[in-house]
């Protein structure tokens, strides 16, 4: 059997690839159009593995993903194709409803049209899982229990309104046409080999060259953060065992104002690389003008996820962060491939440059 990952080259994507063929062994078909975010050495050793076949393609791509689910037949589709960076979608949308909506409702009729085609136990047990984000539901107030599969869709941005949408093709299409999709809610994922316009990445390559350090508004903003190791292990928990249909959060339980993590990011970094002169990495520090829409706190629950699925995060938020912090100083190259690649406009979506607040 196989399955067929799109968005392979991508954070998320890449990291779930490796894991997947080290803990499943099952052969991955992996898709990817390699956009400015997508970059093939993500995978590392799992770039060369015999039981993985890379296509460079769009998901919107009828035809390719066509004839992709007929040459190797993937007993199913993980979704983790999409644009994702907030502020990029401040800047522009438009790339944001071609790929988190219109690609996707391609992608959505190609899997249709070969999973209708199937029969018995192929068509039984073929699973379609989508990759969307706790940014879906909106900002949640101060004091609130963290978001679940009943809370209200309430998008800010762009960004989180195209993925709603998303969202409501997948469950439509189960509705409507049976298709067996499923959606896995994420929260903020961290972790090595991250594209560097996200806090996380972006803080640690700043503070060791540096660089300023853009904290956008009071700083005060919060987000659950989820190592990538344990988001990976979560979307395999709602392919092996998710229920068509259904909607499963995997929250963290780790929330945390952007302050703290920047803060415990240079506190890192003052111990691994010093910045001479007595000098802390915190100094770096630039409360800059807010992100317009900037949503106040994101959380999710656990308890669908752990109750039907028994899955549940592992990593401590201060084992996960050294280990990224590491991980980054130990791969200058990938860094390096990431920033010089189709990606020009470093750091230029931010609100980075807007001045003080
Ligand atoms: P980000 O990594 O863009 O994820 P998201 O917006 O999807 O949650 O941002 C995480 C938080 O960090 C968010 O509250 C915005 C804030 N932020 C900064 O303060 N400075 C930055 O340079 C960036 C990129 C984000």
């Amino acid at each position: 059997m196989t399955i067929l990952v799109t968005g392979c080259a991508g954070f998320i994507g890449a990291h779930f690839v490796r894991q997947w063929l080290a803990a499943e062994g099952e052969p991955v078909v992996g898709l990817d159009r390699l956009s400015y975010a997508g970059n093939l050495a993500s995978l590392f050793e799992a770039g060369r593995d015999a039981r993985f076949h890379f296509e460079r393609g769009d998901i919107g791509d009828a035809a390719l993903v066509a004839a992709l689910l007929r040459r190797h037949r993937p007993r199913a589709v993980v979704n983790f194709a999409a644009e994702t960076h907030v502020d990029r979608s401040i800047h522009d949308a438009a790339p944001f409803l071609a790929s988190n909506v219109e690609a996707l409702f391609r992608l959505l009729e190609a899997t249709r049209g070969h999973w209708a085609a199937l029969a018995g136990a192929d068509r039984d047990g073929f699973r379609f899982v989508h990759i969307s984000t706790d940014e879906v539901f909106g900002s949640l107030g101060p004091g609130a229990a963290p978001f679940d599969e009943s809370s209200r869709y309430a998008p800010s941005s762009p960004y989180s309104a195209s993925k709603a949408a998303g969202d409501h093709l997948v469950r439509a299409w189960h509705r409507t046409f049976a298709l067996p999709g499923i959606v896995a809610v994420l929260t903020n994922t961290y972790g090595p080999a991250q594209f560097p316009e996200k806090l996380i990445p972006l803080t640690i390559l700043n503070a060791a060259a540096g660089r300023p350090l853009p904290l956008y508004g009071d700083g005060a903003n919060v987000r659950d953060w989820l190592y990538v190791g344990d988001a990976c292990a979560a979307i395999r928990a709602v392919l092996r065992r998710g229920r068509p249909g259904e909607f499963y959060c995997a929250g963290a339980h780790n929330e945390r104002a952007n302050r703290a993590v920047v803060e415990a990011i240079c506190a890192i970094l003052d111990r691994r690389a010093p910045r001479g002169g007595g000098r802390a990495h915190r100094d770096l520090i630039r409360c800059v003008a807010d992100r317009p829409g900037h949503d106040r706190r994101y959380a999710l629950a656990t308890g669908k996820i752990e109750r039907d699925l028994g899955w549940r995060p592992a990593t401590e938020f201060a084992s996960g962060l050294e280990a990224t912090v590491a991980w980054y100083l130990a791969n200058g190259d990938w860094s390096e491939s990431a920033r010089s690649g189709a990606y020009r406009a470093w750091m230029v979506p931010n609100y980075a440059e807007r001045g003080p607040a």
